[in-house]
């Protein structure tokens, strides 16, 4: 190899590793079970002794059953990530069931570490995420029975059962740890506060509005 085939083949290899690590890692052992005990620190859980392994941290069970959507929002997600189902440890996905009550929310929020898929499997949603700076575009549509929405990583979100009936979607998501970071919780709701005046001078508006939402969140 010449000195400029090794520079050119050292810049592709460059290109592909950081293209890799925009998504979780591969796994480089069959499974890594989440050992939840191991204080050990890495890129996720330590790996349960697989002499230990059984087919219960692969399994996880009542997902079929409704979530308690009594609350303001109207909505609940159970998650089955990482936190849930430790077989999933290493694997780069993980799946939530969402309930909505008639007219029930899921407010904006964003993965920070997920794409979404979703897809409906009980009555009407409307889904939409908006595109970053300096666009702001909002895509929504709304889905019936059997039909799937994307969310791209790291974009805001939000669904919202259009119906007077109850709904239930079923999302995968592209990490065994999405994370979820709802706007409101985080702007109005951080501990502690993030100082009003501050928050009134990016919202463009009164402090006593900032303070109103902030008693909220
Ligand atoms: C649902 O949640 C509400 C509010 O927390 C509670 O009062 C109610 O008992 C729950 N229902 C069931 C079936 O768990």
């Amino acid at each position: 190899m010449t000195e400029s085939h090794i520079m050119v083949f050292t810049l592709l290899a460059a290109m592909l590793c950081s293209l890799a690590f925009a998504f979780e890692p591969s796994p480089l052992q069959d499974f890594c079970v989440a050992d939840y005990s191991s204080s050990a620190r890495v890129n996720g859980h330590a790996c349960l002794d697989s002499n230990l392994v059984q087919a219960t941290h692969f399994t996880y069970n009542g997902l079929h059953l409704p979530g308690n959507t009594s609350n303001p929002l109207g909505s609940k997600v159970t998650p089955v990530t990482v936190g849930q189902l430790p077989g999933l440890n290493t694997l780069g996905i993980a799946l939530a069931r969402i309930d909505y009550a008639p007219w029930g929310v899921i407010p904006p929020h964003v993965h920070p570490r997920a794409t979404e898929v979703l897809t409906v499997l009980e009555g009407s949603i409307e889904a939409g995420f908006v595109t970053s700076n300096p666009d702001n575009k909002l895509i929504s549509k709304m889905l019936q029975k059997g039909d799937v929405f994307v969310f791209p990583m790291g974009l805001m979100h939000y669904q919202r059962n259009v119906g007077n009936g109850y709904a239930v979607s079923l999302s995968g998501l592209s990490s065994q740890n999405p994370g979820i970071v709802t706007v409101a919780n985080s702007v109005f709701g951080s501990s502690p506060d993030i100082e009003s005046d501050l928050l009134a001078k990016a919202f463009q508006v009164d402090r006593t509005v900032i303070d109103q939402l902030q008693t909220k969140f």
